[in-house]
């Protein structure tokens, strides 16, 4: 039996685990599934440990994710150009950091929901873990183009000069989001709701039939999904299927084969309604 965890801080309410173990069983694959709670100075030892005792593969959630990059002793190419891992495979020499939550986004929008991701103006608020793991993915995945605007405005040009297309890729200020018009699709990866605290957001930047996608779920997310209804947006989500997609994603790697995400997701959403 194969060993994997979900290292986080906190942890202990991770879906991970139930989601991989309903994906083994479905595919006839015995694995071991845990969470792991770390504080940040504690994770390089205790990746070094969990592979010492065997494990196969890590997934990485807040708030390691960049952090979980730079311990990884080879990157896949996405991983590399958003600075950002959250699913980790132990290979010879260390370990193999890769970056689902992006693809993992991209398929709940476009599989799971139907929609066509081609030739949008998106705008991406955050430039935490969370957005840059999605960023390059939306940009795979043939947006027209990705303002991004961030608290932090330092971050903000961080994360735009990682991305490396200048061309297609927009630092903004909070300040100028009046002056953008509207978008088609608007991504929230900030974590302000856990703290009440939304940034103000016009509704102008609603363009018709937009979505709107808040890369969290449950309570923290409820804030800014009634913003974007309020505001005329079409879709509007939050992150639990992006958080089943990126799971299968990495089982994907893992094990070589890819589960079916529907049964999980459903089973998911009724309890976060
Ligand atoms: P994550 O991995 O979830 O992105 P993170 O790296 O801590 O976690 O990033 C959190 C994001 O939420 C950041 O974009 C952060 O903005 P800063 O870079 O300025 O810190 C944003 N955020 C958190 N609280 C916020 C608040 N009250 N108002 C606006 N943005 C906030």
């Amino acid at each position: 039996t194969k060993r994997f965890a979900v290292i986080g801080h906190p942890v202990a309410h991770s879906l991970s685990p139930r989601i991989h173990a309903t994906f083994g069983k479905q595919r006839g694959i015995s694995l071991e599934y845990t969470t792991i709670d770390a504080a940040p100075e504690q994770l390089e030892a205790t990746l070094e440990a969990f592979a010492a005792g065997g494990g196969s593969g890590v997934n990485i959630t807040l708030p390691h994710k960049q952090r979980a990059a730079e311990l990884c002793s080879e990157l896949t190419e996405r991983a590399r150009r958003c600075g950002a891992a959250n699913t980790l495979t132990r290979g010879a020499d260390g370990w193999l950091g890769d970056n689902t939550d992006g693809l993992g986004l991209v398929r709940d929008l476009t599989e799971r929901h139907g929609q066509d991701l081609r030739g949008r103006k998106v705008l991406l608020i955050g430039a935490g873990g969370a957005a840059r793991g999605v960023a390059p993915a939306l940009l795979d995945a043939g947006i027209k183009s990705l303002f991004i605007v961030n608290r932090t405005p330092s971050r903000t040009d961080a994360l735009a000069d990682a991305l490396g297309e200048p061309a297609r890729v927009h630092p903004r200020n909070f300040e100028d989001l009046g002056n953008l018009g509207g978008f088609d699709l608007i991504v929230n990866a900030t974590s302000a709701a856990r703290e009440a605290a939304l940034p103000f957001l016009p509704s102008s930047l609603v363009a018709p039939r937009a979505d709107a996608v808040d890369l969290s779920y449950g309570e923290v997310a409820i804030p800014f999904m009634a913003w974007a209804r309020a505001a005329g947006a079409d879709i509007v989500v939050d992150g639990l299927g992006m958080l089943v997609e990126q799971a299968a994603e990495a089982f994907l790697r893992w094990h070589g084969v890819r589960p079916d995400t529907s049964a999980v997701y459903n089973e998911l959403r009724a309890s976060y309604a």
